[in-house]
């Protein structure tokens, strides 16, 4: 007779993997089988969509000194002093700097820098899945807060939220996305001046994920001083963490390039990166080739992000132009910068229906505001570094589907 034997491997359960493939992926994953044509609605990669370096740009990669491994944790100099550079040009600061490859492995390393097993960094809801991932990742609860909208001001954060996510205890870092993905809303000063206090008191880091803080795009016309952005770089009054890298700033997410810009009081400050650079050392994982072109390509951030800039501008008008014609059912909520879009739509089925709808009927694979954690149906966002005329398609195939199901 033959015994079967059952793995009694302990894995982890920091994550609930794998994750269970839900309707929607499945029938993603069954149209790609036939190579049935998808609209990716929610496009967030660049070099997919005709942005970053081009193919015959990539001669800085080629530097003698690329052929020397000479191990820092905190990164090469000469990468860290470009950016030391360009943050004294550009805010007037000089934070210390810590490369990695990416602001994902960032979070992982502050979360490890702040948490204990159970503890809790504060989220923003609607927020990027991602976050709740790299917490989990670190046996840590990633505890969330409110942004509330109004229209057409925008979105803003619910202080009252963030004070009793501070207050249920054992909370290290509140996270910052500014501006956030994908509502597209910045932290405003009077916020920053609330937040900072609220930090402050409760004893808690601040994490500020900018990796789209340089592409604003519909400013609010009627925002005061107090509600126009801030940036929190060089911030000092608590232990403050600014995260940013190449793969937004440049579009250039294949370069694997980021880093840390650590600010705060000084003893706290001092305490921080000692205990930084040993984690950093543990992994050394930013890459000599990028690091040694980093001054170059910061120099010529415009050549790069200038594009995109300029598409996301104009992907945003066409946007609106198709779905907030007169009479439209849909409207598109107010995007102070980043690269997404949302579209708020009539609740005709359950936001998974109609994905499902849009997927199989029109090859639009667009993501339900469920996603994000949005409080209300239907919304779906759309990806805005789409080449336009393929969102405007795109755009004209969504609401077509509403009107069908209208007529229905
Ligand atoms: C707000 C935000 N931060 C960080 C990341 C991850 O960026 P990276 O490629 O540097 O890990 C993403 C990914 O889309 C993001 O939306």
């Amino acid at each position: 007779m033959v015994t079967r034997v059952v793995p009694r491997i302990p894995f982890s359960a920091r994550l609930t993997w794998p994750a269970p493939e839900n309707a929607l992926s499945a029938l993603r994953t069954e149209l790609r089988a036939k190579a049935a044509p998808i609209l990716d609605f929610s496009e967030s990669n660049p070099t997919r969509v005709g942005l970053g370096a081009s193919p015959d740009g990539l001669g800085f990669l080629l530097d003698p000194a690329n052929a020397r491994y000479k191990p820092d944790p905190r990164g090469l100099p000469r990468a860290r002093e470009a950016l030391a550079e360009n943050y004294r040009m550009r805010a007037g600061q000089t934070p210390s700097i810590f490369l990695c490859a990416s602001t994902s492995e960032a979070y992982g390393w502050l979360f490890k820098l702040l948490c204990d097993p159970f503890d809790a960094i504060l989220v923003p809801r609607p927020g990027y899945p991602l976050f709740d991932h790299l917490a989990g990742l670190e046996a840590v609860e990633a505890r969330p807060y409110r942004l509330e909208y109004a229209h057409p001001a925008g979105w803003r954060i619910d202080l009252d939220s963030v004070e009793a996510a501070l207050k249920a205890g054992r909370a290290r870092a509140l996270v910052l996305i500014n501006p956030n993905n994908p509502t597209g809303s910045y932290v405003g000063c009077r916020e920053r001046e609330a937040l900072v206090e609220l930090c402050a008191r409760h004893g808690c880091a601040l994490i500020a994920d900018e990796v789209f803080y340089g592409f604003p795009l519909e400013s609010d016309e009627n925002a005061s001083a107090a509600e126009s952005r801030s940036s929190f770089v060089g911030e000092d009054r608590v232990l403050c963490f600014v995260l940013d890298g190449l793969s937004k700033r440049l579009c250039m997410p294949q370069m694997k390039l980021a880093w840390i810009a650590a600010s705060g009081p000084q003893l706290e400050l001092r305490e921080a990166e000692g205990r930084l650079e040993i984690l950093a050392d543990a992994y050394l994982s930013a890459g000599t080739p990028t690091m040694n072109a980093l001054p170059s390509l910061l120099a010529a951030e415009e050549v790069f992000a200038g594009p995109c800039r300029r598409r996301l501008a104009a992907s945003i008008a066409r946007l609106r132009l198709v779905l907030e014609r007169e009479h439209s059912p849909h409207r598109v909520l107010s995007c102070h910068g980043g690269w997404t879009a949302i579209i708020e739509s009539p609740r005709l089925q359950s936001e998974e229906d109609l994905a499902l709808g849009l997927l199989r009927e029109k090859g639009i694979w667009s993501q339900p505001g469920y996603f994000f954690d949005m409080e209300r149906e239907a919304y779906f966002t759309a990806g805005l570094i789409l080449e336009p005329d393929a969102l405007e398609r795109g755009a004209r195939a969504y609401a077509a589907h509403f009107e069908r199901i209208m007529g229905d």
